[in-house]
């Protein structure tokens, strides 16, 4: 006889990872940054103890957080990935009978958190336009309502939810509701009319926002991401978190990070530039997509996506198919740019 496994759990699909690329082929399937770490990042890594449990508390990282952002200590979390926080606001806030509330397609983490947190989620379809339909988001909020996750840009349409749509928006939500703001891709936004979190902490009491180190400053590989909010809410995070699970290595590699950010605009320059190359050759093509505000673009394929992923593979670009909704793309090495959109050309004419 098998053991008992709670029924949920069985039946989740485990998380998918971006697909690996062939030696010939260029990875643009997870949102990484191509660029090498900063050396002084790659220092930081190099004199990190090892054989001593990390400070839990992440004391030193959060001091340069809070002084960033103008927040207390209290008012700053860091967490293995900020996916690890959105598991956590999950844990602190729901259980069996609330409802998690988000946009979708959106980050594929968030269903199975929601399952493991024993809550039900709540989804409601994305705008045509890519971006999260909060009118009827705030329409779909219920007396079981506990968490609601908006993600700004969007994985994977990389469209934005403006400042005054995220107004219009916190002023419908009851201020018993937490709002996690996931801005995973902010530091890659371009819009002056998207939201930017950080500032509206200190109006909005139910608000949390989410960042993180893997994406815009490379460090996906060591795993570290930060809240900011209010200190009790934080105060719960700290609380459902496996404790010391966040490594030294990363707490020192994220400071040195935040020491060199020039070095990390730079990057950010260039990788936009990038993307907005793939945009406008893509939309001389004919393709209609989302405005680009995060580090990887969406190819609205609908019924051809996987006919289109072959085409995609074909040309040496490996990117994450959503069959069939569509393919995200992240923008990568500078060589990929006329790879993707030879590929993408080829899937215009011939599909
Ligand atoms: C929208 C969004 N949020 C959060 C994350 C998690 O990032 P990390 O756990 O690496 O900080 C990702 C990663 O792909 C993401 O796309």
């Amino acid at each position: 006889m098998p053991v008992h496994l709670r029924p949920a759990i069985a039946a989740l699909q485990p998380y998918r990872q971006g697909r690996p690329a062939p030696a010939d082929s260029f990875k643009l399937s997870s949102n990484e940054n191509p660029f090498p770490p900063v050396p002084a990042v790659a220092e930081a890594i190099a004199a990190s103890a090892v054989t001593r449990y990390p400070d839990a508390s992440a004391a030193g990282l959060r001091a340069r957080l809070a002084e960033r952002f103008g927040v207390t200590v209290d008012e700053v979390h860091v967490g293995a990935g900020s996916v690890s926080i959105i598991q956590q606001l999950a844990d602190a806030t729901s259980g069996p009978g609330d409802e998690i509330l988000y946009s979708w397609r959106s980050f594929e983490a968030y269903p199975g958190i929601v399952t493991v947190a024993g809550a039900t989620s709540v989804t409601v379809p994305n705008r045509a336009d890519g971006a999260h339909d909060l009118v009827a988001m705030a329409a779909a909020v219920t007396e079981r309502t506990r968490l609601i996750l908006v993600c700004s840009p969007n994985n994977p349409t990389s469209a934005v939810v403006t400042k005054a749509e995220f107004e219009e928006f916190m002023a419908a939500v009851p201020d018993t509701v937490l709002v996690a703001l996931d801005e995973a891709y902010r530091e890659f936004v371009t819009d002056p009319e998207a939201v930017d979190g950080a500032p509206l902490l200190e109006r909005y009491p139910n608000l949390v926002v989410l960042r993180t180190f893997s994406k815009a400053y490379g460090l996906a590989g060591l795993r570290i991401g930060y809240a900011l909010g209010p200190a009790y809410v934080l105060d719960a995070c700290r609380s459902t978190a496996i404790p010391l699970s966040v490594t030294e290595s990363a707490q020192r590699a994220a400071i040195a990070a935040l020491d060199h950010e020039d070095d990390y605009r730079a990057q950010i320059a260039e990788l936009n530039a990038r993307r907005d190359r793939i945009r406008d050759g893509l939309r001389a093509q004919g393709w209609e997509l989302p405005d680009p505000q995060g580090n990887f673009v969406w190819l609205p394929t609908g019924a051809r996506t996987a006919d289109a992923a072959e085409v995609l593979t074909a040309h040496g670009i490996v990117a994450r198919v959503f069959p069939p909704e569509g393919i995200r793309v992240s923008v990568g090495e500078d060589e990929s740019v006329e790879r993707l959109l030879a590929a993408a050309e080829e899937v215009v004419r011939t599909l």
